[in-house]
């Protein structure tokens, strides 16, 4: 049987259908990775997954990412390292205290950002799991950078070809507030070049590469840069350019973080449980890297 494909919109978000990724056939494989590349946000509901049926999916893609952002005591208490706990609970799995490290720390899920791309090697990407959903919330919104780069005027397009953004988990962190790194986080962790613009090898289409890890612009001032970036952000968020993913339990939502931004939105997140697991894989170098462009110092 091959895949059954429900594009949603036509060529950003598609449901699959007819498909268990605990046992994919290579047709189907390719299929998938076809639709993946042309629609960069798809849904696959339905699907029974352990932690292993999920990480061997999602290494069909890449490398899955290992390393967690918080030191080890603080990151991710229930899952192995394969997986970024996106939940609301912690290690005993209840949920979290209100002034819990974990809870201020998750809250930049709820800015628009790409998984990884303040890591020097950025995130190719993100295959989200959900098992427990909430009744009122808690929604994945997804932005489509292609299609928000492909409605730039020409001059903006000319502008912003070839800058260079530095990314870090700190600079998003500073905007909701969370300035509670550790120093062995920090340096573990230090601003990274990543283009602003870059072209997806699969499709040939070009994409802005924004999120809110972006603190700085190379050559420009510190509020030039913040403006110019919340510009594109407000470009990119659109209502043409968002999707709202509204999870069911057993959801299976894979996106590519090289052309997409998503955020989570709001819950009441002390009385409802929401609990998904993420693999991230990760991408075949820098952006700078990738595109031939000399990294900045
Ligand atoms: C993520 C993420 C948002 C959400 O899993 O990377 O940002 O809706 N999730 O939980
Ligand atoms: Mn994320």
């Amino acid at each position: 049987m091959t895949i059954a494909i429900n594009a949603i919109t036509p060529d950003f978000v598609a449901e699959i259908y007819d498909v268990d990724l605990a046992q994919l056939s290579a047709e189907d494989l390719h299929a998938v990775k076809q639709a993946f590349w042309k629609y960069s946000v798809l849904i696959f509901p339905e699907q029974k997954l352990t932690p292993q049926q999920h990480v061997a999916f999602a290494q069909q893609f890449g490398p899955i990412e290992m390393d967690r952002v918080l030191a080890a005591e603080n990151a991710d208490p229930r899952l192995g390292h394969e997986f970024a706990d996106i939940s609301n609970l912690n290690r005993e799995g209840k949920i979290w205290d209100k002034a819990s490290r974990q809870r201020l720390y998750k809250e930049g899920n709820k800015l628009w950002h790409t998984d990884s791309s303040f890591k020097y090697k950025p995130g190719l990407c993100s295959l989200l799991y959900s098992t427990k959903i909430v009744p009122i919330g808690g929604h994945t919104e997804f932005a489509d950078q292609r299609a928000a780069y492909d409605a730039l005027s020409p001059a903006m397009k000319q502008k912003l070809d070839g800058l260079i953004a530095m990314h870090a988990i700190e600079y998003s962190r500073k905007r909701t507030g969370f300035m509670e790194f550790e120093q062995s986080e920090a340096q573990r962790l230090p601003p990274v070049p990543q283009l602003l613009v870059r072209t997806i090898p699969e499709s040939g289409r070009k994409s802005l590469d924004i999120a809110s890890h972006i603190g700085a612009i190379k050559g420009m001032g510190a509020a030039e840069a913040e403006a110019l970036f919340q510009q594109l952000l407000a470009h990119v968020i659109q209502r043409q350019f968002v999707f709202t993913h509204r999870w069911r339990v057993n959801d299976l939502v894979m996106w590519d973080n090289r052309c997409t931004l998503h955020r989570g939105t709001d819950f009441d997140d002390m009385r409802f449980v929401r609990d998904m697991r993420r693999a991230t894989v990760g991408d075949v170098a820098n952006t700078c890297e990738q595109a031939g462009v000399a990294v900045p110092a």
